[in-house]
């Protein structure tokens, strides 16, 4: 493609865009399409001949829009939102013009300078000590694989890497029952064992026990197994329980075990003071994750790491051959040992683009909109005779329950909630997802898309309502 058919096709692609921003509540939230709708309009090999760009965009057009769920339409309220904005976009246009591999610093010295400058920006706006420092990484669960892999050499004194495990004793890691999955995939990736992620049980507001994680790491010492590590989420997945990190820190340090947070979702939120308390007992974390790709108007993908000792996880993963030597090793940082992919992507730069458009106060403002929201919303479900609140309210997550007065059988409630969901999804209106809580099958719904006002939270409950009632 020559420079000005790319410039021509820019421009129409870039106006579909604008358009599509503007006109995005137009669409059905959940694709509406069935397994199998898509594939069937793809040939099944490559063109052999060249196709015009603009066929390619027609078919775009034609073909892919119709199986797309807007993650970025405003009554998105399912799983965790990855919410984007104009200024990311942007940003991430010319990220991909560059394609620059920002592997080492000399592959590109603004992706490695800015990286390390934005990261201290946001280690500020979320009150973690000077004494983190910070990477980008792809996602949350690569965060959490480093922090696992660096506890497991720490645990093996650094023999696991040279050695395997097979000399070592079963090491053991320990989340709360409410941990993301995540966690559990890590240890199986890392040769730490699923089984051996100790699930510890949670107190009534689905938060961590201590009392039960030192009891769990006693017993693993008593029957020969290595504690190496706890990971304490901030904002679980299914209810954003808040585990209490002062406690577990304390045993951490008493037991000398590296203790890693998953703060993939709620870690925005400590850009309010409100919420500050979170984060409590931070003197005795080793690192720390959220993702700017949930809840910062930051285009996924883009998963803030912080690290005490960067050192301890770059000679986790450092392996050095002569093709990636520099000169300038001694005095730069080469992010290429900071995650376990080799090429990265300048993903700092969407984060310095959103964090100078809206300000530090644009993104409190958002947050605490979705929290007000999300409150007033869970006031309303409280008081509806035939709905229940599953589980309370934690920032801008709760879960419900349609419980009709006429059933009291829990598995036909259990059933109706799920008829009642897969309703809303098919209706197209707003997009909800899923949960379980004590077992029972529950309605989840979050409030975080960029564009999400109050009207919608709250409109989203005149829909609800409608479609349950309609049964
Ligand atoms: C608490 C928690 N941790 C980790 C993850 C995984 O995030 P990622 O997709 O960035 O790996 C999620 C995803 O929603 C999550 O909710």
């Amino acid at each position: 493609m020559d420079n000005e058919t790319f410039r021509r096709h820019a421009h129409e692609i870039v106006d579909w865009m604008a358009d599509y921003m503007g006109d995005v509540e137009s669409y059905p939230v959940r694709a509406q399409v069935r397994p199998g709708d898509i594939a069937a309009q793809l040939p099944m090999a490559a063109p052999d001949a060249p196709e015009p760009m603009d066929a390619i965009f027609q078919d775009f057009k034609d073909i892919v829009m119709p199986g797309i769920t807007h993650w970025q339409h405003p009554s998105f309220f399912a799983y965790f939102p990855a919410n984007s904005s104009p200024p990311s976009v942007l940003a991430e246009m010319l990220t991909a013009t560059l394609a620059a591999n920002c592997l080492l610093w000399q592959t590109s010295p603004a992706a490695t300078e800015m990286e390390t400058r934005i990261l201290d920006w946001l280690r500020q706006m979320i009150g973690l000590d000077d004494g983190f420092t910070g990477v980008i990484q792809d996602s949350a669960s690569s965060a959490s694989l480093c922090a696992i892999l660096t506890a497991r050499e720490r645990a093996t004194e650094w023999r696991a890497n040279e050695n395997g495990l097979s000399e070592a004793a079963p090491l053991s890691i320990y989340a709360s029952t409410e941990t993301h999955s995540s966690v559990e995939k890590d240890a199986k990736v890392a040769g730490i064992g699923r089984q051996f992620v100790r699930k510890i049980s949670v107190d009534s507001n689905f938060a961590m026990r201590p009392d039960e994680l030192a009891q769990a790491i006693a017993v693993d010492r008593a029957e020969g197994v290595t504690p190496a590590m706890v990971v304490a989420t901030l904002g679980t997945t299914g209810v954003g329980a808040i585990d209490p990190l002062r406690a577990i820190g304390d045993i951490c340090k008493r037991e000398d075990l590296y203790l890693h947070v998953d703060a993939a979702w709620a870690g925005s939120a400590l850009i309010l003071d409100d919420y500050r308390w979170m984060i409590d007992g931070i003197e005795a974390v080793d690192s720390f994750v959220f993702n700017p790709h949930k809840w910062l108007l930051t285009n996924f993908d883009c998963s803030a790491h912080f690290i005490r000792d960067p050192d301890a996880l770059v000679r986790t993963l450092s392996i050095l051959p002569e093709y990636l030597k520099t000169q300038t090793a001694d005095d730069v940082i080469d992010y290429r040992d900071w995650s376990v992919p080799l090429g990265r992507r300048f993903r700092a730069l969407k984060l310095w683009f959103v964090l100078r458009s809206y300000g530090v106060d644009g993104l409190r403002r958002m947050i605490a909109d979705h929290i007000t929201w999300a409150e007033e919303l869970a006031g309303l479900v409280d008081a509806a005779p035939d709905f229940e609140i599953a589980s309370k309210r934690n920032l801008a997550l709760f879960n419900f329950r349609y419980r009709p007065m006429s059933l009291d059988n829990e598995s036909e409630i259990d059933a109706l909630n799920e008829t009642l969901l897969n309703a809303i999804n098919d209706d197209g209106r707003l997009y909800l997802t899923q949960n379980r809580v004590n077992g029972r099958y529950v309605i989840r719904f979050c409030v975080g898309q960029t564009n999400t006002t109050r009207d919608h939270v709250l409109g989203a409950w005149d829909v609800i309502q409608e479609i349950a009632r309609g049964l």
